[in-house]
């Protein structure tokens, strides 16, 4: 069992895509374990794009996160970050095939709506920065 953390980024919220997008994670039967709309400060979105410091891209990023509000989610199931991934799409809107999030929904490779950790490594790296352990909720799934 993976858990992965899902951002809806500024652009998601401004489009109203909120449900849409988050039915296709429980439609796909993952389960939501922590939640939260937060709008991060520069200080949360340098630690969580540090990987990306010194691109080209890195100060517009930083600014496009943290200029509205995000809808920060944990998902949890059997490869959770790999499901995940493959329900986004490609990082570009796009390249991304139709059927994934940002192959409907997107045309911007910044401005994508979503953000997937991409290890399960980094899934918990990620979580730590957005989640306080107390703040992710295990239930039972009763079918
Ligand atoms: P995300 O999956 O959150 O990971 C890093 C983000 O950087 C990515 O989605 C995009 O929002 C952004 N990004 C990646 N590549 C580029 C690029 N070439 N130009 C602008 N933004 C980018």
């Amino acid at each position: 069992m993976q858990q992965t953390l899902i951002l809806l980024k500024p652009d998601a919220i401004q489009r109203r895509l909120i449900g849409s997008i988050t039915a296709r994670f429980e439609q796909k039967g993952l389960q939501l374990i922590g939640l939260k709309f937060v709008k991060a400060d520069r200080a949360l979105a340098e630690k969580h794009y540090a990987v990306h410091k010194g691109k080209p891209f890195y100060e517009s990023l930083l600014e496009f996160l943290t200029s509205g509000p995000t809808v920060a989610m944990v998902w949890q199931g059997r490869e959770a970050v790999q499901v995940c991934r493959n329900l986004m799409g490609l990082t570009d809107g796009a390249k991304a095939p139709p059927g994934t999030i940002r192959g409907d929904f997107a045309l911007s490779v910044q401005n994508n709506l979503i953000h997937g950790s991409d290890s399960a490594e980094n899934a918990s790296l990620e979580i730590s920065l957005w989640f306080k352990p107390e703040e992710l909720l295990n239930w039972n799934i009763v079918d």
